[in-house]
């Protein structure tokens, strides 16, 4: 009864224990793994039938419901490990800034999974500590950063309006970000469905003739000289946070760079900061020559051995839960040290660890469940995204290696002119799929996404 209850998995009943936590298929399996089905003696099985059942009643065995590990776009890691000098620069950009201090503002760039929204998000956490006003957004291809912008703008004013002795002057900068809201060009038909006006939501009446003239250059100049004004009546400041970088539109980008540095030069405490793949710095000259001077990039990358050993040990460390050492090695061999894949690994091992410590075993056993998850939400979640096409433009490249390849040498493998390639190449580019490191050379801007395309059958 008791083996045809473990082995019949969750939906066997079994009385449950007030103050238990459910049990879980990860439970059972474990439990599972410490039969011992090749016993030589019923007496031998029903030993370590005890055993097993022992470790799945004893409740300081591993519990699930407390695994701290967080694979997921964005999500917060239970540790932040390794990126104690970026928010060190962070905070002096802040205080400069704030200060009215020239200071160049800050872009992350990076492949997917190091961690730059779980960044930037950090950094908005530091600045409302320090009560800036503060807005995010996601830039998406084709899509025009006006709207965003006021409505990340109008956040941070809000945050800031309470604690500001003159109510009129908020009301007078609402009234001119309305207007910049409503000034989008394609309000008036295309895009915009060609319905009534766009709402933002701000009940002062727009303030007419600043802000609003519908060349976004001009308006965000405009826009942001009066929102920093707010913030220097309270010796504070203004952050924009715009996601995904790479993406904003090239127009609004060079928009963008004109008001940063419009700004920069009359000393008005607004900074956009920045997160992106790894060519945003190309994109960003591409637009404007002196991006360079407006901002400080800084890469984002795989943790050291360290870092990532710290990201896995001291959120377990709150759970009485430790590591061995080999434990450790065998998590930083699979995960690369890439945050996501620590978390991954993390996640799965925890759930079907015996107990604490975690063994080299627990990983061994983990891995191939952790791989399979990646496979599916990580890599195959993008994969999904290209077309047929772009798939092969995908595969030939993988077959290539793991290092930038040249376009041209793409094309030989395919046995195709490099001019033919160019639509399913700039497609994979938009998609976000690859980026171009330099020109004629691609790379895959998901980590490990040459060796998930090699081992998944065609
Ligand atoms: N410094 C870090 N230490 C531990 N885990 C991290 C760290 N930074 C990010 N992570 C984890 O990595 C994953 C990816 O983070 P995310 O910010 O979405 O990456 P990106 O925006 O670069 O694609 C998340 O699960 C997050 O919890
Ligand atoms: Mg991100």
């Amino acid at each position: 009864m008791a083996i045809a209850a473990l082995a019949a998995g969750p939906s066997a009943a079994r009385p449950a224990r007030e103050g238990r936590v459910p049990h879980t298929r990860s439970h059972d399996r474990r439990a599972l793994r410490g039969l011992d089905w090749a016993a030589r003696s019923s007496a031998a099985f029903y030993r370590s039938l005890e055993a097993a059942l022992e470790s799945r009643i004893e409740s300081n065995a591993m519990d699930p419901v407390r695994n701290p590990y967080a694979p997921g776009a964005g999500q917060r890691p239970p540790e932040l490990a390794g990126r104690e000098r970026e928010v060190q620069q962070f905070e002096v950009v802040l205080e400069r800034v704030a200060r009215g201090r020239p200071e160049r503002s800050m872009v992350l760039t990076g492949l997917r999974g190091v961690g730059k929204t779980v960044m930037l998000n950090t950094f908005r956490s530091l600045a409302i500590q320090r009560m800036w006003g503060t807005g995010k957004i996601e830039a998406r291809p084709d899509q025009s950063i006006r709207r965003p912008v006021a409505a990340a703008l109008h956040m941070a004013l809000r945050e800031l309006a309470p604690r500001h002795r003159a109510p009129e002057r908020i009301e007078h900068v609402l009234g001119v970000l309305k207007a910049f809201a409503q000034a989008a060009p394609e309000s008036a038909g295309k895009g915009g469905k060609g319905g009534p006006r766009w709402q933002p939501g701000i009940e002062a009446p727009a303030v007419r003739g600043r802000a609003d003239s519908g060349d976004l250059e001009i308006d965000l100049v405009e826009l942001f000289v009066d929102a920093s004004s707010i913030a220097t009546d309270l010796g504070v400041g203004v952050a924009v946070f715009i996601d995904e970088m790479q993406d904003v539109p090239p127009d609004d980008i060079s928009a963008l760079c004109t008001a940063c540095h419009e700004l920069s030069q009359v000393g008005g405490p607004l900074i956009v900061v920045g997160a992106g793949l790894p060519h945003l710095p190309a994109v960003l000259s591409a637009s404007k020559s002196y991006s360079e001077r407006l901002f400080r990039y800084t890469r984002i990358d795989r943790l050291a051995r360290s870092a990532a050993d710290h990201a896995l040990t001291a959120p377990a460390l709150l759970e009485n839960v430790g590591f061995e050492p080999d434990a450790l090695q065998a998590l930083y061999d699979a995960s690369d040290g890439y945050p996501y894949f620590v978390q991954a690994y993390g996640k799965v091992t925890w759930d079907l660890a015996l107990h604490s410590p975690i063994t080299a075993e627990d990983v061994k056993v983990a891995a191939p469940e952790a791989e399979e998850e990646l496979a599916v939400g990580f890599f195959g979640s993008r994969f999904e995204r290209a077309t047929p096409a772009e798939r092969d433009y995908m595969r030939a490249m993988a077959a290539l290696g793991d290092d930038p390849v040249a376009t041209t040498e793409v094309a030989a493998s395919l046995g195709r002119r490099p001019s033919s390639l160019s639509p399913a190449r700039d497609s994979l580019i938009k998609k976000g799929l690859i980026y171009s490191a330099e020109r004629g050379q691609i790379a895959f801007t998901v980590p490990h996404f040459g060796d998930f395309l090699r081992r998944r059958p065609e």
